[in-house]
Order: structure tokens, then sequence, then C-alpha cells
């Protein structure tokens, strides 16, 4: 599956943001292995990635105000929103890792033990640089910045 979407203001990108966050919801009834759902997110600095996470993070009922997490790599917080944490996701993993120099400093964090819980849902900013480690269905979204506040929207999920 691969869609490719063009929004023309913020207010366009949070509603598509929206979008995307709750038809990850159908993730549980795909074999996904079992692990957690992450979602690799893709773009230049200011294209869009913390932006996403945050109006991603909302939608799902994360109380905790989502802020770059680049100086600590990441973050973990509670879902409250009680039909998602029920049913499906409990904790919202929000990772930069920008900084890091390579993948082992990723795993030294549990990053296994993250992605191996089918409760969890991890969106990570600057995921080209833990390429490798991604769990093999995850979610792709590459954002671009185009002109005057648009930004080009990609989602790709692989076939299970
Ligand atoms: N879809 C968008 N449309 C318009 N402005 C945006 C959009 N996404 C982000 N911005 C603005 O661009 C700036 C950087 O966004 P941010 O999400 O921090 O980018 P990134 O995490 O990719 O570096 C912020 O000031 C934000 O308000
Ligand atoms: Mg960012």
């Amino acid at each position: 599956m691969k869609k490719r979407i063009i929004t023309k203001n913020l207010e366009e990108f949070i509603s598509l943001v929206q979008i995307i966050a709750k038809n990850s919801l159908s993730r549980l009834n795909l074999d996904n292995g079992g692990g957690a759902t992450v979602l690799a997110l893709y773009g230049e600095l200011g294209a869009g990635k913390t932006t996403f996470a945050r109006a991603f993070a909302e939608t799902l009922g994360v109380k905790e105000k989502i802020k770059s997490p680049t100086f600590i790599i990441f973050r973990k917080s509670k879902i409250e929103n009680k039909e998602w944490s029920e049913k499906v996701f409990e904790n919202f993993y929000h990772f930069d890792v920008y900084r890091i120099h390579n993948e082992k400093e990723i795993l030294n964090l549990g990053w296994e033990e993250i992605i191996s819980n089918p409760r969890n849902i991890v969106l990570v900013e600057w995921a080209d640089k833990i390429e490798s480690i991604l769990p093999k269905n995850h979610i792709e979204v590459v954002l671009k910045h185009k002109e005057e506040g648009k930004r080009e929207v990609e989602v790709m999920m692989a076939k299970v």
C-alpha cells in the first residue's frame, strides 16, 4: 500500500495525520509478527516530523506535550484514551535518532524489547539512521517540504 498526498497548510497536514493515526488501528488485523507498530519518519529538518508525531500522539490520547526529543533520543508516554489503550496501544514511543552514530546506541536502549511488544506504537524521526534495525513490516512516512507551507506526505505500508 502506497499513498501520496499533498497538504496545503498545517491544518490540512494535521487532519491527514489524524486519519493515518486512526488507520493504524487496522494494523492489529495484520500479521505484523506480533510486534509493535513502527512508523519510520523520513524528511529533512523542518519537514514536519515532530509536528506529525505531536498530532499523532494527540489523536491517540497522549496527554503529555510532545516536544522534539533530540537531546534525549526517546520519550515514552502513556496512551490515556481508553478507546485505544484498552483495545490496542498502551504506550507511545517517540524517537529522534538524529544525533546517534550507530544503531548500537539504540539497541542499548532496549530497542528489541520495545519493538517486540504489540501494545507499543513507535514513531522514529530520522529513521534513515536506523534502517537496518527497523522491523520488516514498519510503516514508512516520507515528508517533503514544498512551497508556501505545502507538504508532500507519502505513506507506505509493507505487504504482509
Ligand atoms: N505540514 C506543515 N505545514 C506547515 N508548517 C509546518 C508543517 N509541519 C511543520 N511545520 C512547521 O515547520 C516547523 C518545523 O516543523 P517540525 O515538525 O519541527 O519539523 P522536523 O521535526 O521535521 O524538523 C515548525 O515551525 C512547524 O510549525
Ligand atoms: Mg523534529
